[in-house]
């Protein structure tokens, strides 16, 4: 049953990676975790963009949304996002993103050494696998990913004309402040368990 896609013959392809990637993630959770023995992933979800979502992007970017367009264009596509407890954690699940088997990484952005000015933190890795199909992993804490959600959820009600400046301005304070509680979080587990 092929249904009419935007992704075209590609539809199920990418469907596949995704089940693989988060098939991988959930076996390097399961190693991580038994390694370390302390919880480092809290949760982990994977999505496929939406066509209404595509659209938008290929607009955006100035190209025709066709099947191989999107493939080049949009690295997206695919997004798996991981949602760690401690900020150090996240560099854990970094290193053994860049040792899963079949798949290259096309780029790293670390917004969290280097926040956007917004206050936005997490961790970005785009990667490829062997038929060239992308995905974008990004790692973040519970405070960073709380933050997203709620800001996110606030751009788009797009009719925020009045108290603009402040609210931006108090949007980056609350992210400062989760980010500095993470810290604290995570010396409080260092003085616990030790350096791990
Ligand atoms: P797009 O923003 O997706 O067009 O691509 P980009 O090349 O600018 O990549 P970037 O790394 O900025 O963002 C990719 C994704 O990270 C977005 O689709 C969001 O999921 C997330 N993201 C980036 N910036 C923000 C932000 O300011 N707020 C929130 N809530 N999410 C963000
Ligand atoms: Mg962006």
């Amino acid at each position: 049953m092929l249904m009419d896609n935007i992704y075209g013959e590609h539809y199920y392809g990418l469907l596949s990676f995704m089940g693989t990637l988060e098939k991988q993630i959930s076996m390097m959770e399961q190693t991580l975790e038994a390694f370390n023995r302390t919880n480092i992933i809290d949760h982990t979800m994977a999505r496929l963009k939406n066509e209404e979502s595509v659209l938008q992007k290929c607009s955006k970017k100035g190209v025709e949304p066709t099947p191989d367009n999107i493939l080049s264009n949009v690295h997206d596509i695919i997004g798996i996002r991981i949602i760690c407890t401690f900020l150090d954690d996240i560099y854990k699940v970094r290193d053994g993103i860049r040792d899963l088997e079949g798949i290259t990484i096309v780029e790293e952005k670390d917004y969290i050494a280097h926040a956007k000015p917004n206050g936005y933190r997490s961790y970005h890795i785009i990667v490829r696998n062997a038929q060239g199909y992308p995905a974008e992993i990004q790692i973040r804490t519970i405070s960073m990913d709380t933050w997203a959600a709620l800001e996110h959820d606030i751009k788009y009600k797009k009719d925020i004309t009045v108290n603009k400046e402040l609210i931006t301005a108090e949007l980056k304070r609350c992210a400062d402040e989760l980010a500095s509680t993470d810290v604290s979080m995570q010396t409080i587990r260092n003085m616990i368990y030790g350096q791990m």
